[in-house]
């Protein structure tokens, strides 16, 4: 690992949080980001080119988003790529989009493999094709022995959706009302078995959370940039980074400062 002398106190608080020290920073950083990818459409609209183009242009920034946050040591990075509500766009775009899943996978999966990334699917597979489904299982077969950055690609992913999911799964379970806890619920989630996300960050400027993992960004400390998703880049990462390292984090408690 590439460490450069990270300062004391961020070391420490690291160690408190669970959080690593970057490689390249020597600040904190979280183990889990996940990013809702807007702003898109407006890219393309900016230049006189067609949605598609900027969900194109949005696929292709994904790669160096994660080498950038793989740099930092991030350990899962979690993209919202298709939502349960998306599926409501004009068919056109929403086939755009899916086409891209496929030409994501047909493009990276090696890459992903070689840099030892695992990738997982949260959402629903069953409304794709089939075809497609497949490719997709395929590429978490293929990556499922992998220990480095977990991806998690939501596609036809909503956080209320996949409570609903989680609930039907514990009926299904035969779970009795008096041994529901919150162990429960998570591991019925998509995410069954990864922290939560410490940082979400949203690009395109607004500022909501848009039924995106809403049960586990109980506690992320949420970041909003003005950037469109195709041009946020290693320097914007290495700023949401740096402001995350700024973070008192206190999960509902009074934090160091009550000491
Ligand atoms: C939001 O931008 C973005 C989406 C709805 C789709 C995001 C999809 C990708 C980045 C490509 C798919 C990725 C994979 C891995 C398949 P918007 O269209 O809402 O933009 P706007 O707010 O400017 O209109």
């Amino acid at each position: 690992m590439r460490f450069e002398t990270p300062d004391k106190a961020a070391a420490d608080q690291a160690r408190h949080l669970g959080d690593v020290i970057s490689p390249i920073s020597g600040g904190r950083v979280p183990r889990h980001v996940a990013i809702i990818m807007d702003g898109n459409g407006r890219w393309a609209t900016q230049r006189g080119l067609p949605r598609a183009a900027g969900h194109r242009a949005g696929t292709e920034n994904i790669r160096r988003v994660i080498e950038r946050f793989s740099d930092h040591g991030v350990e899962y990075l979690t993209v919202y790529a298709f939502s349960t509500e998306n599926w409501s766009r004009p068919r056109p775009e929403v086939n755009a989009i899916i086409r891209l899943l496929d030409r994501f996978l047909r493009r990276e999966l090696e890459n992903l493999d070689q840099n030892n990334i695992r990738l997982r699917h949260f959402g629903h597979i069953e409304p794709l094709p089939g075809w497609l489904q497949e490719r997709v299982e395929n590429a978490i077969a293929q990556t499922a022995d992998n220990t480095g950055l977990g991806l998690n690609i939501c596609f036809s992913y909503g956080g209320r959706d996949d409570l609903v999911t989680a609930v039907k799964r514990l009926v299904e379970d035969g779970i009795p009302a008096s041994e529901i806890d919150e162990s429960v619920i998570s591991e019925r989630l998509y995410s069954a078995g990864l922290p939560d996300p410490d940082l979400v960050i949203r690009t395109g400027g607004d500022m909501r959370v848009s039924n995106f993992l809403l049960w586990q960004c109980a506690y992320s400390e949420l970041y909003f940039t003005d950037s469109y998703w195709p041009d946020f880049g290693r320097e914007d990462i290495d700023i949401a980074l740096a402001e995350y390292g700024r973070r008192k984090r206190r999960f509902g408690g009074l934090g160091d400062e009550s000491k």
